[in-house]
């Protein structure tokens, strides 16, 4: 096997690609660039890809996909593609709906992995982000069991080989484990995570739990104006990571993401820079010692640069508990 295509076993069997291709762009960039990208990013060895019907770039994802397969590069078999369920489709009945819509939208016939991308529910049909007249999000209230149950059909029904969460506490990922009559358990939990957030406890009780922890904003995140507070540092200036990278002579890029993959955590990186999506493959091409590991753990600052503040007063907001 190709050392860049390892992989994880998931707790229904499937197996996880260890590097995932993270997809999403601020809406300011052309969707055509997630076309290209993403097709790049499977010429140089990446067989997972993230995307979610919220980025609205799946059509190009999806053409990207299919366009490698049809010319020999993949087979479907051998890509991992993950979708996401938005927080305006919580309610059981408009779960298949959604995954069908983001199926339709990609042209493949399933997706490896979908995921509820968020535990707190908006008011269903009035756009992604529907809000009340003083512009406040317009919340609803959905029992998650029930939203799990019908993600537990999708995968029955052969539209998704796997299903899990995101975004998730160990509450909320508790309450479906101990649901009664759950027929599968989350494969995942796909959170924030980096070494300013590296999740230990939540890392552990995943773990388990036989959960695969996927990381997200792994290289500090995209910084999104609006989305992220501009003061918090910058990830990959940091002087610990830099001064681990010179020794192995990698980037900070590089060690962020053998961190997470070196703790077993399944880790994505976005880049729409050509040069930087083959640098981040090489993450296969080195070994932190005992020691950086431990250098990396020690700079844990419970720096969260997704807050996901527009969910702050919906009882389901994951991110007051501690983990
Ligand atoms: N479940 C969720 O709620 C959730 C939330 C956020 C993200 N995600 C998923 O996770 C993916 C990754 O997270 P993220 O978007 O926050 O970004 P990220 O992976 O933390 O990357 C942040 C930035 O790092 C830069 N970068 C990439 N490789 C680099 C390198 N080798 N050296 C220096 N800089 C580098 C990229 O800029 P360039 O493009 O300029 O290279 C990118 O904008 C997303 O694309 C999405 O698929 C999920």
């Amino acid at each position: 096997m190709d050392p860049k295509d390892q992989r994880v076993k998931l707790n229904d069997g499937h197996f996880i690609p260890v590097l995932g291709f993270g997809t999403y762009a601020p809406p300011e960039v052309p969707k055509s660039e997630a076309l290209e990208v993403t097709k790049f990013a499977i010429e140089v060895g990446f067989r997972h890809i993230d995307s979610a019907h919220l980025y609205q770039n799946e059509e190009q994802v999806g053409q990207a996909i299919r366009s490698k397969i049809a010319d020999g590069t993949v087979k479907r078999k051998d890509v991992f593609y993950t979708s996401k369920l938005w927080s305006t489709s919580l309610h059981p009945e408009l779960v298949r709906p959604a995954l069908e819509k983001s199926l339709n939208n990609l042209q493949l016939d399933y997706v490896d992995l979908y995921i509820i991308h968020f535990p707190v529910a908006l008011k269903p049909g009035e756009g992604l982000f529907p809000k009340d007249e003083n512009g406040k999000p317009i919340f609803d209230s959905v029992d998650l069991c029930r939203t799990w149950e019908a993600l537990e059909k999708c995968k029955d029904a052969g539209l998704t080989k796997s299903i899990g969460v995101s975004n998730f506490n160990h509450k909320q990922l508790e309450k479906i484990l101990n649901k009664p009559g759950l027929k599968y358990k989350p494969v995942c939990n796909q959170v924030e995570c980096h070494p300013y957030l590296n999740q230990s406890k939540l890392l552990e009780f995943c773990k388990s739990h036989d959960i695969v922890l996927v990381a997200y904003g792994a290289l500090g995140s995209q910084r999104i104006k609006g989305w992220v507070n501009p003061n918090l540092p910058f990830l990959l200036e940091d002087p610990v990571l830099s001064a681990i990278a010179k020794k192995h002579k990698q980037t900070p890029a590089v060690v962020a993401l053998r961190y997470q993959i070196q703790r077993g955590v399944v880790v994505l990186a976005k880049s729409y820079n050509k040069k930087r999506i083959k640098e981040n493959i090489q993450v296969f091409d080195f070994e932190l010692t005992p020691e950086d590991m431990k250098a990396i753990d020690g700079l844990n600052s419970s720096i969260r640069y997704n807050e996901l503040l527009l969910g702050v007063g919906h009882p389901e907001y994951p991110f007051f508990e501690e983990y």
